[in-house]
């Protein structure tokens, strides 16, 4: 199935409508989606009139805005931008209101001919007060309205089969101060059922609080919501009957029980949570290896006559390494693409490759794309995603979710490690399939798999050490990550978890391609992460850590227990328990995670929302 929304943005959109007090409701359940953008928020409600509120930055600010104001309404919608149209400030943030400040509109994803629309409406007389493509919306449906005499909903039908782009729009209208109207096509919207009362989000999160039934708003409907009525329609104004489910998430999942912040809760449920990545899948005692729906594809991966992964960011990063993974174990050659880049150069692919997409939200635009022109192409595409049904995983023809829950820190972590270990999985079905692995391998990856999260454990035990590190080099203004073989991408990772976490500038490169340039930037003040466990490339490493410090660079090295080498040269060690080499990644990347969250932090960065980012980045 093609998805529509491979132009969908970000944001968190959230609406009550019933006999509580809605604005405490929306604000809360703005705070939940707060990770899907934080250039602004605002909300409206009705009181005596429509009433809009509007404040650059993050949730907070706004609430403090309006300590002390008479907030009462039984209606109110809200929003958390993530700018696409206008820079982050109080004017372009939503709720934007039409000329006559009757109808207050939000709106997730773009209005892609906005520039056209606002043309013909400044022609008619429309005055902007905002750069955004939503308010050109909102106008355009209140001049509908207008010159048709027609209902709200009525205009919005007919502006909606204008309009080219993603959206996920509410609408309310102080005539008519018992009802939200709602549209999607692309961008999601949930609707919560309570008694006598309605939920809107743009995940369930704000939700689940209050009710476990809802209802997932497909593309072209449009909802008419009021506290005790939902009707929904389809394009045709077709009365739709809704398809009411049941939540199976846990309040408990969302909220940061007890860590200070999400990315460090995130961190710490990394052995559960790659144990649940593996659960069910791999039986270690009888030495069996399930793949669900894509065991289906074992004979398709087998005969690849090459597999392309495509990623972005921290899920390249999984790809880059299981790319080591699969070529060692399948024979089978593997291309690891940006998928942003893969889209637009024109890549020769068709039937006969295999794309495997890595994506812990499902719904990065750049992957999304990717993969829908390469199906076009006749490519079978293969998803390996965290968010159960997003449009990554329904896009693909196969795939198998990492089941790391819902991951709220804007920097990945436990995706990321959810990410190798199905990876290695693939790998292993693949290989055994293909009859490239002898039983005894096969076997002993299988035990050091289920190894893992024991191990995790275990490095989490360092959190206070690698605490007293972060002390130490915090300041320090550029880092540079080093690592070979596996634990080359693992240096990528590391240095951008510490660039999105702390702003310092830091590069990852494989250790031995550090002579041929970047050793120039080496002298005192320079600290160098050496991802240097015990691996086929061990000797080698321990002579790039000899270059380094034969250059007075500060050595920081991540090593495994029983190194009696590197200790000795390094100024600081992390150790870590022993692994196969080709699943050692999983494990080392965990003190790199902490290593930033704690510089992070104790920079006072907002380490959970760090600037200028989105938790799904789902622009191209
Ligand atoms: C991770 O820390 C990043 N914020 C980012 O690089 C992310 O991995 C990338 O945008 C891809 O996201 P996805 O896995 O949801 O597709
Ligand atoms: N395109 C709209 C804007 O820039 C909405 C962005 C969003 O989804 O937050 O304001």
């Amino acid at each position: 199935m093609l998805v529509q929304n491979k132009f969908e943005s970000m944001c968190g959109i959230v609406a009550y409508i019933g006999s509580r007090e809605a604005y405490p409701v929306v604000l809360k359940g703005l705070k939940r989606l707060e990770y899907r953008g934080y250039d602004s928020a605002g909300i409206a409600i009705i009181n005596k009139g429509l009433k809009a509120y509007k404040k650059q930055g993050k949730v907070a600010n706004l609430e403090d805005e309006l300590v002390g104001k008479e907030m009462h309404s039984h209606i109110c919608i809200g929003h958390t931008r993530w700018a696409t149209h206008g820079e982050p400030s109080d004017r372009n943030a939503h709720p934007h209101l039409s000329g006559d400040s009757k109808l207050a509109i939000v709106h997730n994803g773009i209005i892609e001919n906005y520039a056209q629309l606002k043309h013909e409406l400044k022609n008619q007389g429309h005055i902007f007060k905002s750069d955004t493509d939503t308010e050109v919306l909102v106008h355009f449906i209140e001049e509908i309205r207008n010159s048709n005499f027609c209902s709200v909903e009525e205009a919005l039908r007919i502006a909606l089969k204008r309009v080219v782009g993603a959206y996920v729009i509410l609408l309310i209208d102080q005539d008519n101060p018992d009802t939200i109207i709602a549209a999607r096509k692309g961008s999601p919207l949930v609707i919560g059922i309570g008694k006598g009362e309605h939920f809107l989000a743009s995940d369930a999160s704000p939700i689940i609080e209050y009710t476990k039934e809802v209802v997932y708003v497909n593309d072209y409907e449009l909802v008419i919501l009021r506290a005790d009525e939902l009707i929904l329609k389809n394009s045709s104004n077709e009365i739709q009957t809704p398809y009411i489910q049941k939540l199976d998430m846990e309040l408990a999942t969302i909220e940061k029980g007890g860590f200070d912040h999400f990315m460090l809760k995130e961190v710490f449920e990394q052995p559960q949570t790659i144990f649940d990545s593996l659960r069910g899948r791999l039986d270690a005692s009888k030495g069996t290896l399930n793949m669900g729906g894509l065991s289906e594809y074992a004979g398709v991966l087998k005969d690849a006559k090459r597999i392309i992964i495509v990623a972005c960011g921290t899920s390249w990063h999984a790809g880059l390494v299981a790319e080591y993974m699969i070529e060692e174990l399948c024979r089978i050659p593997v291309e690891v693409e940006y998928a942003s880049e893969f889209r637009y150069r024109n890549p020769v692919v068709g039937p006969g490759d295999v794309i495997i997409a890595v994506s812990q939200s499902g719904e990065t635009a750049d992957t999304l794309v990717a993969i829908e022109s390469a199906k076009e192409k006749g490519a079978i595409i293969l998803g390996i995603c965290n968010v159960v049904g997003s449009s990554i995983a329904r896009l693909s023809h196969a795939g198998a979710y990492t089941h790391a829950g819902p991951e709220i820190g804007v920097a990945s972590t436990k995706a990321f490690t959810a990410q190798l270990a199905v990876l290695c999985l693939v790998g292993l079905m693949v290989a055994k399939e293909k009859g490239t692995i002898t039983a005894q391998r096969f076997q002993h990856l299988l035990d050091e798999l289920d190894a893992i999260p024991d191990k995790v454990t275990s490095i989490l035990a360092l959190n206070e050490h690698i605490k007293i590190i972060a002390r130490k080099y915090k300041d320090a203004r550029d880092f540079l990550f080093l690592g070979r073989g596996y634990n080359f991408p693992i240096a990528l990772e590391g240095a951008l978890k510490l660039k999105e976490i702390s702003y310092i500038h830091a590069e990852g490169y494989p250790a031995a391609e550090m002579k041929h340039g970047p050793i120039a930037l080496v002298d005192e003040n320079l600290p160098v992460v050496f991802v240097a466990t015990k691996d086929t490339y061990y000797e080698k490493v321990v002579s790039n850590i000899q270059e380094i410090k034969a250059r007075k660079g500060k050595i920081i090295a991540v090593v495994t227990e029983g190194d009696q080498v590197i200790p000795g040269m390094a100024d600081d060690v992390i150790f870590i328990p022993e692994a196969d080499e080709l699943v050692a990644p999983i494990i080392s990347v965990i003190p790199l995670q902490l290593l930033s969250y704690h510089i992070g932090v104790l920079k006072g960065c907002d380490v959970d929302k760090p600037r200028n980012l989105a938790k799904s980045v789902t622009v191209e």
